[in-house]
This record gives C-alpha cells, sequence and structure tokens, in this order.
C-alpha cells in the first residue's frame, strides 16, 4: 500500500466490529503503547470516564495495577521494548492482559489478542486500533460510524484545503503549533506526531485552558513569534471558546481555526485526525521527502535491541 492508499484505508478501519473479549470484573484500565500505538490510549481516556484509565507511553506500570486492572497492550508491530517490558510487568501483578497487535512478540505472548491487518505504518492503522475500545466501551451507533465514514470519504475525494495549508506552511517556513481542547486534546499531539513523522518537521502542542496559563505569554511577546503558525480546534465548549477569543483578542495572534463540519463526536475525532494525515502528507511531498520512511526510528530501535 502507498502511503496516500494508508491514509485512504482509514474510513474503512472504522467500520471494524472488533471488540475485546471481557468477562470479568475490573475496576481501572491501563493501556500502554508508544507512539503512533500508544495515542490510542491517550485518545481513549478523553472518551470514556466511568472507570480510571491511564495511558502509559513510558517504561513501567502504577503500582496500583493488580488483578483487577484490565492491562490492554497496544502495539502495531507487536515488537516494541518499552510495551514488551510492561507486559511482562503486568503479569507479574496478575493483571487481565488483552493486546491489539498485528503480530510480533506480543501475539505470542499474550494469549487473549485481536489480531489486526499488517501492511501498512503502525500511524496508519489509527483506526484499527481504536475501533476495538470504543466498540467496547462506546459503542458508537450505525448512524455515528456512517457519518464517520462520509467525513474520511469526503476529505479522500478532496483534500485541497489540507494542500492550501501544507504550502502556507512550507512558503512562510512555519513551525506549526496546535492547539487542542477536551476531548481533542491527544488530537493535538497527533498533530504534532504525524507532522513529526510524515513530513519530518518539528511541531508543538498544547491545549485549551492550560495553554491560558503558560502559552499566552510568548503568543503576546514571542521572540521570533512570526515563524509560527497556531492550528486551533473549534470547541463545543462555549468557555472554551470565549478563551480561544479572548486570547486572540489580547494577544493580536489570528489563529487558524479547524471547523470541524460534522456534529457525532466519533465524527469529530476522525474528521480532525483526517485533517493533520493530509497536512502532513502533501508537505512530506513539498518538501521531496518519503512520508512512509521512519527509518531513522527504527535504525534507533535495532540499536537498543
Ligand atoms: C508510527 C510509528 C511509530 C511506532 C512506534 C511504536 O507510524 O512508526 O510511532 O508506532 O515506534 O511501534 P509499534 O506501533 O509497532 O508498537
Amino acid at each position: 500500500m502507498n502511503f496516500l492508499d494508508e491514509l485512504k484505508n482509514l474510513k474503512e478501519q472504522v467500520k471494524s466490529e472488533n471488540k475485546l473479549n471481557i468477562d470479568f470484573d475490573f475496576d481501572n484500565i491501563v493501556i500502554s503503547g508508544m507512539g503512533g500505538s500508544g495515542i490510542i490510549g491517550s485518545i481513549f481516556q478523553e472518551f470514556y470516564s466511568e472507570k480510571p484509565v491511564i495511558p502509559i507511553s513510558d517504561y513501567g506500570i502504577p503500582s496500583f495495577v493488580n488483578d483487577k486492572t484490565l492491562f490492554i497492550a497496544v502495539s502495531f508491530s507487536g515488537n516494541t521494548e518499552e510495551t514488551l517490558n510492561n507486559v511482562s510487568e503486568a503479569k507479574e501483578k496478575n493483571a487481565h492482559i488483552i493486546a491489539i497487535t498485528s503480530g510480533g512478540k506480543l501475539a505470542e505472548e499474550v494469549e487473549d489478542h485481536i489480531i489486526i491487518p499488517a501492511g501498512m505504518q503502525p500511524r496508519s492503522a489509527l483506526g484499527n486500533m481504536l475501533m476495538p475500545l470504543l466498540n467496547t466501551f462506546i459503542k458508537p451507533g450505525e448512524e455515528s460510524i456512517n457519518s464517520t465514514y462520509e467525513a474520511l470519504d469526503s476529505m479522500d475525494r478532496d483534500h485541497s484545503e489540507m494542500k492550501a495549508e501544507a504550502f502556507k506552511i512550507y512558503g512562510n517556513s512555519y513551525i506549526p503549533v496546535i492547539y487542542g481542547s477536551r476531548p481533542f486534546k491527544s488530537v493535538a499531539y497527533r498533530w504534532k506526531t504525524q507532522f513529526n513523522e510524515n513530513a519530518k518537521t518539528f511541531a508543538f502542542y498544547s491545549y485549551f485552558p492550560e495553554l491560558n496559563h503558560n502559552d499566552t505569554m510568548p503568543l503576546k511577546s514571542a521572540y521570533r513569534r512570526d515563524e509560527y503558525i497556531f492550528y486551533v480546534f473549534e470547541s463545543d465548549n462555549n468557555r472554551i471558546n470565549r478563551r480561544i477569543a479572548v486570547t486572540q483578542e489580547i494577544t493580536g495572534e489570528q489563529f487558524n481555526i479547524v471547523h470541524t463540519p460534522v456534529t457525532d463526536p466519533v465524527a469529530k475525532l476522525f474528521y480532525l485526525i483526517h485533517y493533520a494525515d493530509y497536512i502532513t502528507y502533501e508537505l512530506a511531498l513539498i518538501r521531496n521527502v518519503d512520508p512512509t520512511d521512519v527509518s531513522t526510528i527504527e535504525e534507533l530501535k535495532k540499536k537498543l535491541s
């Protein structure tokens, strides 16, 4: 699959009916994963609040993990060191472990696993890795899935708006800064990582209201402030929208507001994710770098293995 086909595959992934098989009681959920797989835990945490959810993109699990913990290991390759390390620790604590992976050591080590299709970049398999969690705990209905599919499909047919953003970034040598807000704080982080991995550029992120307590200072008077471009996600929360408006008013910065032309929360989530897929893909092409290439990350993993 070439990278554009990987992007276009996202809409098919949201139709996945995979679910976790849960026939036990649990008090908390710990989700371990790195990079393109790790983002699944933080996205899910913003959508589900019935029980504590702790996403981990690091070595080590919390000391509260025990036989009442649902421990979900997400690794596209199934060979990510930090995730495998955490699975061993979770086993020692008798946690209920479920893996979401395309194979690798993780599939061998965790009996209860969901196998997702290989043959694409981990970051392009976001739908395949996230849907089992949403299907199990959020249960989006047919209408929600259809509206998500349609939103993604229309972007796949025409992404000229995102291409124009890529040209704007390149033409002005901008450094992207992305500001999210709940339940899309982790989507702002996903944008950052897509800029990093697809376009091979630095990007930064934060979220409202927290950034009103720090980033607001350089917004007003940053050194080399003209070198940054600010993307801010439209919100459904009036207080957040008020903050966005007042922040612009007092700092003089004109944010690029990313509108979400859909109402369903799952459709919004995937729309925002896909928006950055296309900006970063186009930016890679303009810069003449391969959006698929993550060879430096792979080299590093090899050296450490
Ligand atoms: C994303 C990517 C990386 C990996 C990360 C973890 O496309 O290449 O961010 O997701 O290195 O590897 P996996 O996902 O195989 O556990």
